[in-house]
């Protein structure tokens, strides 16, 4: 999708199902909010890169939390940056133990990189990031180490996945145990003491509808508590649809290149060019 500057040289990403969106600062130290799923990662190189800004000059990181699909950049950027790496200090501890369990991506049997974090968040702190100053607000329940990030001036939340316009996130209670709906509901309500124009959320498009959206949040945790097995079940439909997206994708990129690599060998031997359905691969890639 288009980038959408939604403060000076301040963009906003939307990408597809599985990996989170970006926020990039352009300039002569650009800064980058979240860096998508790590096999992803040719795709986040070109979002990036279409404005104008090269990984290798990259300054920092910000990692709204841990999960995979917001880490997965990482430790490619600053391999090739040397660039700090900023997280809420949770999640640092995690990464710093190479703690793949508390991160999800053992349970989910996600890919990710362990990388080095340069500098631990706190709740109330300030981030600076050109002239635009956010004030991280730590917002348990969906990540043991999640953030949000509040730019007062414009009444911008940068939501992650503690807001989504039409759904909550999902909750795994085997790795955050059974308190975090009771975190997440807390969280929401720092949120809804928030004065916010426009939410920009970590999957999905931007959206103006807070209360409405954290009305509906609040419904389902309260739906989750009185009927418990509704967690499981909800949580088993989301592993099957990411499992398949996954694994999907996976074989047919997996095709893409075995075709790609048999056609430039047939190729150079005279033989006729096949055609590749590559419109096909980047569509589904899309979902
Ligand atoms: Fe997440």
């Amino acid at each position: 999708m288009k980038p959408i500057e939604i403060l000076e040289d301040f963009f906003f990403i939307e990408r597809g199902y599985l990996n989170a969106n970006h926020f990039v600062y352009r300039s002569d130290k650009p800064v980058l909010i979240d860096t998508a799923y790590i096999t992803d990662f040719a795709e986040t190189r070109a979002c990036i890169e279409s404005l104008g800004v090269k990984l290798s000059d990259i300054d920092s990181i910000i990692n709204t939390h841990s999960h995979s699909d917001h880490i997965g950049g990482n430790k490619f950027i600053q391999d090739e940056s040397g660039c700090g790496i900023v997280i809420h200090r949770i999640g640092k501890y995690f990464i710093d133990t190479h703690d793949d369990w508390a991160t999800w991506w053992r349970y989910y049997g996600h890919q990710a990189e362990f990388f080095n974090v340069t500098q631990a968040l706190e709740d109330g702190d300030t981030i600076v990031i050109g002239p635009h100053e956010f004030r991280v607000i730590y917002t348990p329940g969906h990540a043991s180490d999640g953030i949000v990030l509040y730019n007062q001036n414009e009444k911008i939340l940068i939501s992650s996945d503690t807001l989504w316009e039409n759904d909550m996130p999902g909750m795994t209670l085997r790795v955050e145990g059974s308190t975090a709906l009771f975190r997440f509901e807390e969280s929401l309500e720092k949120i809804k003491a928030l004065d916010v124009r426009m939410i920009y959320p970590g999957h999905g498009r931007p959206f103006k509808t807070a209360h409405e959206a954290i009305a509906r949040s609040q419904k389902k945790i309260q739906n989750y508590l009185t009927n418990r097995e509704l967690i499981g079940l909800d949580l088993l439909k989301r592993i099957t649809i990411y499992t398949l997206i996954i694994r999907f994708c996976f074989l047919l990129y997996s095709i893409h290149w075995r075709n790609k690599y048999r056609r430039n060998k047939l190729s150079s031997l005279c033989y006729e060019k096949r055609r590749i359905p590559s419109r096909l691969i980047g569509g589904l890639n899309n979902v």
